[in-house]
């Protein structure tokens, strides 16, 4: 079932939040007008301290029987999950809806925010959007208007207790990272805050430790302003989550290889390793974050169970898996640098083929770069340091794309995340 509705019913005035926002909007308010935006209601209501029906109609204001942000400020951490509104940005993605999905599974009220063409090339409708993220409170908005997104949040009538950010950007380009993974991410942490937030999720990558990539360094912009902000707030904290690889990242060749071509690999294979982390082992140490003391204000690598795996174990899990003899393509690094070189080149005369050239730095990042906890000092790689966490193991993931395919581990617009 989904509902529609935009009242404007609960508009904040505390003095702390409005100055707040008069702190960014110099930088961040975009001052055109948007129209409003609707919010569905997927299944449960947003809880508010009465409870309310809801009807196919549109609803009136509610003012009275709404939880005031004051309320909220000193207690959210000792309410019950059923009291607390976390509000989740980038709920459509690979990790945002398994994060959705724990979330909603652990008790909490989520308001999922989304776009109303959702998913990789927008290829999700409404109602599909509504499907994926049941159990939540959708609320179909633009996280990259500040205005938009605000109005949005205002018109749920409700506080907001913890904001959860998974959002990335699907293609890795300069120009969309920098608008996603800085500002729309800035924007979801003003409007939250504006609506009485004091707890910030954010899903990062641990890659940032060694920033050579744009979205790197927007994250990095983003991460840092976040600890500045809770710094400034003693009544607000954060959570940052720097997981390594994904699972889907992972996966890419498991089913060119069942189909009898050689797994490729960079150098002699053994370049870097990672801890892969399923997404729904990851989108339980998020919604661990919500209420886990020992995580708050605290930067928070996290790796899958098991051992480091090097491409070139992996390659072999996957030939044993298949009870094939191992056939490898080693294709030297070299070869990326020399095309990046081009693309270096090219761009001084094409400027247009700015992301192009980021999309072979990228590539050329995680040929050689470990998915690890790194030593700043030694600069180098550690698998014992990198904390692991869940059950779920890359054996296992492999195992089911080759019985069931990579339905549903599709990768973004890009080719690397
Ligand atoms: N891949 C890895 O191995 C790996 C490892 C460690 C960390 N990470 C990090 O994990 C994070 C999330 O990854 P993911 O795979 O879950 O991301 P994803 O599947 O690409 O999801 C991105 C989310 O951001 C939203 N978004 C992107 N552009 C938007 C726009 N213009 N307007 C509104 N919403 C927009 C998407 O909404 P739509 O559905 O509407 O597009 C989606 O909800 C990234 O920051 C990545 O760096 C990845």
């Amino acid at each position: 079932m989904s509902l529609c509705f935009s009242s404007n019913m609960f508009t904040l005035h505390s003095p702390k939040f409005q100055s707040y926002k008069t702190r960014f909007s110099s930088q961040f308010i975009n001052q055109i007008q948007v129209p409003s935006l609707s919010c569905y209601l997927s299944s449960s209501p947003l809880n508010l301290s009465l409870p309310f029906k809801f009807s196919k109609q549109r609803f009136n204001p509610i003012t009275a029987s709404i939880a005031t942000v004051e309320a909220t400020q000193s207690s959210f951490r000792s309410k019950n999950p059923k009291d607390i509104n976390i509000l989740v940005v980038g709920s459509t993605g690979y990790i945002g809806n398994f994060v959705v999905k724990e979330l909603v599974n652990r008790g909490f009220n989520v308001i999922a925010i989304a776009r109303e063409k959702s998913g990789i090339r927008g290829r999700n409708s409404k109602e599909e959007t509504l499907n994926q993220l049941q159990g939540a409170n959708v609320c179909f908005s633009d996280v990259t208007n500040l205005d938009s997104l605000e109005k949005s949040v205002n018109d749920l009538g409700v506080s907001i207790d913890v904001v959860v950010s998974c959002l990335a950007s699907r293609s890795g380009g300069v120009k969309d990272s920098w608008k996603i993974d800085y500002e729309a991410t800035k924007y979801s942490l003003i409007a939250g805050k504006n609506h009485g937030a004091q707890h910030f999720v954010l899903l990062s990558a641990i890659c940032v430790q060694k920033p050579l990539l744009e979205f790197q360094r927007a994250k990095l912009k983003f991460e840092a302003e976040l600890m500045k902000e809770a710094e400034e707030d003693n009544g607000f904290t954060y959570s940052i989550v720097r997981p390594t690889a994904f699972f889907k990242s992972l996966g890419g060749q498991v089913e060119l290889v069942k189909d009898g071509k050689p797994y490729v690999m960079f150098g002699d294979g053994k370049l870097c390793a990672c801890k892969p982390i399923s997404e729904a082992d990851l989108a339980s140490f998020i919604a661990d974050c919500v209420l886990s003391e020992d995580k708050v204000n605290q930067v928070l690598p996290i790796g899958g169970p098991g051992k480091a795996l090097t491409p070139l174990e992996q390659g072999e899990m996957l030939f044993r898996l298949l009870g094939k003899e191992p056939n490898f393509l080693k294709v030297p690094i070299g070869i990326m640098d020399f095309a990046i070189g081009i693309l270096d080149f090219l761009v001084k005369i094409f400027p247009s083929m700015e992301d192009a050239a980021e999309f072979g730095k990228i590539g050329r990042y995680y040929a050689a770069e470990s998915m690890l906890i790194l030593d700043p000092e030694t600069g180098e790689y550690s698998a014992e340091k990198t904390p692991s966490y869940g059950k779920d193991t890359l054996e296992e993931f492999f195992e089911r794309v080759l019985r069931e395919g990579m339905a549903g581990q599709e990768l973004g617009e890009q080719t690397i995340f």
